[in-house]
């Protein structure tokens, strides 16, 4: 923070989320020309908000679709339109740009764009761009359905393919033809998560490690229609896996919540449970880590009736009689494929935090304990936030202040990273 001459504070903020993989990476985003044009500018506002810095490179069939004036409202940098503009930066633009990037996202990408790069034909300056670089390459088509299909373009894919270029998608939806087919370009938001996935693998802390986490709260069945569960959103767990594939690890969530899919993430749905515990089983059976987020239920009902129960006087006073369940966390072997499996649990408490988590460390074989206090208005349940106290089994602690769950992922993975080596 500083204060000038007339007493004004300004803050240098450096927008995005830290431990995200695209923050403070140089992005050239090229943009060719499709009716899918402009949701390159929600895709160019979205890399911005994550904290890159952002060239975008025109085609003039692009600027038929949108204004390189967009993209400079957003980047507040000068988009390259021109490959003969002899007011342009020192040096040939196209190599400047080139060295520059950390990585370039072609999007949309249209056939011509397949063909050229394919070709080497680079007589555009978003090709051109492509072929002067030695960043990774990720293009995101965009086409009628009969043009993706067609044998050329689908040649011209293999060739880049087997170049080492990454196509995040096309996927199957209307078209602007009207028609309904394979050729969509990938939504902004999911075109922005694959460029963390390959960022992350490419570079991240977690790269190569398996990391399965557990998310939600266990429904245990009464009858067909009821179930005894608890308040927990899930969101805690998919946070952490967010965080783990941002740092490049293989994420696989076992889930009781329909929560939407992180790009580059695998989701096991469960519902109880006896079913957390056999799919958290077989997939940590080739795991490096385990960090148990869900709430499992401690009990069960003893059966399950097949049919629903009917509301009847005599039932009033009725009980539901019930037993154990198996604990996922305590009864998932330390051993792996790997080597040893990291386990990391928390503790859901509403008194006596740090000594009832303790108790629960030395229980269950678990190297860490993340423990919340759920009773707190503003974290655990369903929050955003969290506030948690992280214990391990040294006599470690760290309380950390009320953070958002993506950033209490990153203070867990940063000690389980340390673990692992
Ligand atoms: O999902 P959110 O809305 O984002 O909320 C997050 C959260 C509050 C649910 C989460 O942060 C949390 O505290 N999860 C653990 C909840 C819990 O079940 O705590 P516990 O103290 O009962 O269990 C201790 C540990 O053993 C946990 O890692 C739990 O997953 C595990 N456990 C518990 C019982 C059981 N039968 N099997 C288990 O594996």
């Amino acid at each position: 923070m500083t204060a000038d001459a007339t007493g004004d504070d300004t803050a240098e903020v450096i927008p995005g989320r830290p431990g995200d993989p695209l923050r403070g990476r140089h992005v050239v985003l090229g943009v060719t020309g499709s009716i899918a044009c402009y949701k390159a500018v929600e895709v160019t506002s979205r890399l911005v908000q994550a904290g890159a810095t952002v060239d975008v490179v025109l085609t003039r069939g692009a600027m038929e679709f949108v204004t390189p004036l967009a993209f400079k409202a957003i980047t507040q940098r000068n988009p390259y339109t021109d490959m003969f503009d002899p007011s342009g930066p020192e040096g040939e633009a196209h190599v400047e740009l080139a060295r520059r990037a950390d990585v370039m996202l072609i999007a949309p990408a249209t056939a011509a764009t397949l063909s050229r790069l394919a070709t080497g034909l680079a007589e555009d300056f978003v090709t051109l761009t492509a072929i002067a670089t030695e960043a990774p390459l990720l293009v995101a088509p965009a086409m009628d359905s009969q043009m993706w299909a067609h044998p050329a373009v689908q040649a011209n894919v293999a060739t880049l393919r087997d170049r080492g270029t990454r196509f995040i998608g096309p996927v199957e939806g209307r078209l602007a033809s009207g028609r309904v087919g394979a050729g969509r370009l990938v939504e902004p938001e999911r075109i922005v998560d694959e460029l963390r996935v390959y960022l992350g693998r490419a570079g991240g802390d977690l790269a190569g490690r398996t990391i399965v986490v557990t998310a939600g709260g266990t429904r245990e069945a009464i009858d067909p229609v009821r179930y005894i569960s608890n308040h927990s959103s899930g969101k805690m767990g998919y946070a952490i896996a967010e965080a783990a594939r941002d740092r490049g690890a293989d994420v696989v969530i076992v889930s009781t919540v329909g929560l939407p899919v992180p790009a580059g993430v695998r989701v096991v749905p469960v519902s109880s449970a006896s079913e957390m515990q056999t799919a958290v089983h077989r997939e940590c059976a080739d795991a490096d880590v385990l960090i148990a987020a869900a709430a499992v239920a401690d009990y069960r009902p003893a059966s399950a009736a097949d049919q629903k129960l009917k509301k009847s006087a005599g039932n009033a006073g009725m009980a539901i009689e019930l037993v154990e369940n198996p604990h996922v966390l305590g009864s998932t072997p330390t051993k792996s494929s790997r080597g040893t499996l990291v386990k990391v649990g928390f503790a859901a408490e509403t008194q006596n935090l740090i000594e009832n988590a303790v108790a629960k460390l030395n229980e269950r074989g678990a190297r860490m304990i993340v423990a919340n206090d759920v009773t707190a208005t503003d974290a655990g349940f369903g929050s955003d936030d969290n506030r948690v106290s992280i214990l391990d089994d040294r006599g470690g602690r760290d309380d950390l202040p009320l953070m958002t769950k993506y950033a209490v992922g990153h203070a867990i993975l940063d000690r389980v990273a340390k673990l692992l080596t």
